[in-house]
C-alpha cells in the first residue's frame, strides 16, 4: 500500500492559500514567535490563524496580537462544566480553518474531543530527546536538571505527533546537540531552545508540503 500523506489527506488547499495552523501556548511563546516571524518572512507557506492560550499572563499573547494575529484564552474554570469548555475549545480551533494545531509550550492535556478531531494533525516541541526525558512530570527547567544529572554527552529537541499520553506519540523531528561539561541548566535550556526554533518550523513546513507520511502506525517526514 502507498504511505499517505497525513496532512493533506482531506485539504483541499487551492494554490495561494496558506495552510493554517492553530498555535496552543501557556507562557512566553518564543516558539510562537518562531512561527510568526517564519510566516513572516515566507520561509514557511504557512500563516498562524489562532493562538489559544490556557494562561490569560501569557506573554505569547501579546506576540500573536503584535502579529495581528486572533487570540483566545480557554481556561475550564471559565466554563459552567468540562463539557461546555472541551466544546468551546473544539468549536474555535474548527472557526480557524486550523489544519494543524501546534502545542508550543501548552501545559494542559488536550479534550479528547480535540484529539480525535484531528487526527495526526496535533504536534507538540519537546526540550529533549524524547522518548528519553519525556512525560509527566518532564518540563521546562526539570527537563534539562534532569539531562544534566544523568550526565548524558547529548540533548535536544523532538517535534513529535500527539496522542493521549504525555509526550508519547512517535517523533517526527528531533536535532541533537552535545551537552558542555560546564553546562548549567539555562546554559542548556538557551542552546536547546535554538534548537527548538529552527525544528517547530521545518516542522509545520513539512506539513504545509504534505511531507509527513504514516504507514502500518510508522510516521516519517520525507526530505524537502
Ligand atoms: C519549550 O521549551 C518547549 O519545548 C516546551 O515548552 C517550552 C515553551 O517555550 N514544550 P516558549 O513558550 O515557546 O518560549
Amino acid at each position: 500500500m502507498e504511505p499517505r500523506p497525513i496532512s493533506q489527506r482531506e485539504s483541499h488547499i487551492s494554490s495561494g492559500e496558506k495552510f493554517r495552523v492553530a498555535v496552543l501556548i501557556s507562557g512566553g511563546g518564543t516558539n510562537l514567535q518562531a512561527l510568526l516571524d517564519a510566516a513572516t518572512v515566507g520561509s514557511i507557506a504557512a500563516e498562524v490563524c489562532l493562538v489559544i492560550s490556557s494562561n490569560p499572563e501569557a506573554v505569547g499573547l501579546e506576540r500573536a496580537k503584535r502579529a495581528g494575529v486572533p487570540t483566545a484564552v480557554f481556561r475550564s474554570k471559565d466554563f459552567p462544566d468540562l463539557p461546555s469548555f472541551r466544546r468551546a475549545l473544539l468549536e474555535s480551533l474548527r472557526d480557524s480553518g486550523a489544519r494543524l494545531l501546534v502545542l508550543a509550550g501548552y501545559m494542559k492535556k488536550l479534550p479528547r474531543e480535540v484529539l480525535r478531531a484531528y487526527p495526526d494533525a496535533i504536534i507538540n516541541i519537546h526540550p529533549a530527546l524524547l522518548p528519553r526525558f519525556g512525560g509527566k512530570g518532564y518540563f521546562g527547567r526539570r527537563v534539562h536538571a534532569a539531562v544534566l544529572a544523568a550526565g548524558e554527552r547529548v540533548s535536544g529537541a523532538t517535534v513529535h505527533l500527539v496522542t493521549e499520553g504525555y509526550d508519547e506519540g512517535p517523533n517526527l523531528l528531533q536535532e541533537q546537540i552535545p551537552v558542555r561539561s560546564d553546562d548549567t541548566v539555562e546554559s542548556l535550556a538557551a542552546r536547546v531552545l535554538a534548537v527548538e526554533h529552527r525544528l517547530l518550523p521545518a516542522a509545520v513546513q513539512a506539513f504545509a508540503d504534505g511531507r509527513v507520511r504514516s504507514q502500518g502506525g510508522r510516521v516519517w517526514v520525507e526530505p524537502a
